[in-house]
């Protein structure tokens, strides 16, 4: 085909593919622009606007540094990211699911003893968590590393407040003991809005939807021979937990949280995958 037309458009564009390209990566864009352009024949935007959907995403692009991925949140609220993690982590019945990471993990959070808190300021209502970490079998994994972190008693990472929250706040990495017991103690979490003054916030203002997650405490969880458990525990009761922002409440993850001698406590066992 020599020239572009409205009627074979995705022709002219996939015949511009050098046919020395990689196999994957021409699937890819062949996916890509049949999709894109079935999209906008099904919309038929106006050049008005494509200009706001253009604007949209350099807005998108500019917000963006070291410390805030707008991308990412945008593929968040649209379902994208939960949908990528679940094709990447197909999990047998009985192991732990995975959730989405978000962008407030840290690496290097402070190695801690089984039992220590991970609360700098005090905040909050103070929560024990505990838990095993086993294979598929229930077999304890002894030396499995879990890192986990959280927002404050008043709803923010300490990346969120930096001068405000101690430096790892709410943070820690943990080892679980030779019965593959954890055990750490923190705050019960509170539901938080997602960053909403970008792009994105405006998006979903626009959708008429809210931006706000339910009560949730991350967790990674590793050990060699098995696959990487990315996930968070979500507090049983809480008002979002079926209009989670970014979609990320799986049932097998919503947990008790009960009241324990003046505060809360809660269990989460994580049964991790062995890597094929
Ligand atoms: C979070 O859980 O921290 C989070 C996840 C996705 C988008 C924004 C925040
Ligand atoms: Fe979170």
């Amino acid at each position: 085909m020599k020239y572009f037309t409205e009627e074979h458009s995705e022709q002219a564009v996939l015949g511009r593919l050098s046919p020395d390209v990689d196999p994957r990566f021409r699937q890819i864009m062949e996916s890509a622009v049949r999709h894109l352009h079935a999209f906008v024949k099904e919309v038929e935007p106006t050049m008005d606007e494509w200009t706001r959907a253009i604007q949209f995403l350099t807005a998108t692009g500019q917000i963006c540094d070291d410390r805030r991925q707008e991308w990412i949140l945008a593929s968040d609220t649209l379902g994208v990211s939960m949908l990528v993690d679940a094709i990447n982590h197909r999990r047998p019945d009985g192991a732990t699911e995975n959730t989405v990471l978000g962008p407030f993990h840290v690496s290097g959070a402070p190695q801690r003893a089984n039992g220590d808190s991970i609360c700098l300021d005090q905040k909050g209502e103070v929560c024990r968590v505990s838990g095993k970490v086993t294979d598929e079998a229930g077999r304890p994994i002894a030396g499995a590393s879990v890192d986990v972190w959280q927002t404050n008693g008043d709803g923010f990472y300490d990346v969120q407040q930096p001068g405000e929250q101690p430096s790892m706040n709410m943070r820690g990495l943990f080892t679980t003991e030779w019965d593959g017991r954890y055990a750490f103690v923190t705050v019960k979490p509170l539901p938080y809005s997602i960053p909403t003054d970008g792009p994105v916030g405006a998006l979903l203002n626009a959708m008429g939807r809210h931006a706000m997650r339910p009560a949730h405490i991350h967790f990674i969880a590793t050990a060699p021979g098995y696959e990487t458990l990315v996930t968070h525990i979500f507090v049983k009761g809480d008002p979002y937990l079926e209009s989670d922002a970014v979609f990320g409440v799986k049932e097998s993850l919503i947990v008790d949280f009960e009241p324990d001698d003046g505060a809360w406590k809660a269990g989460f066992d994580m049964k991790l995958k062995k890597t094929d």
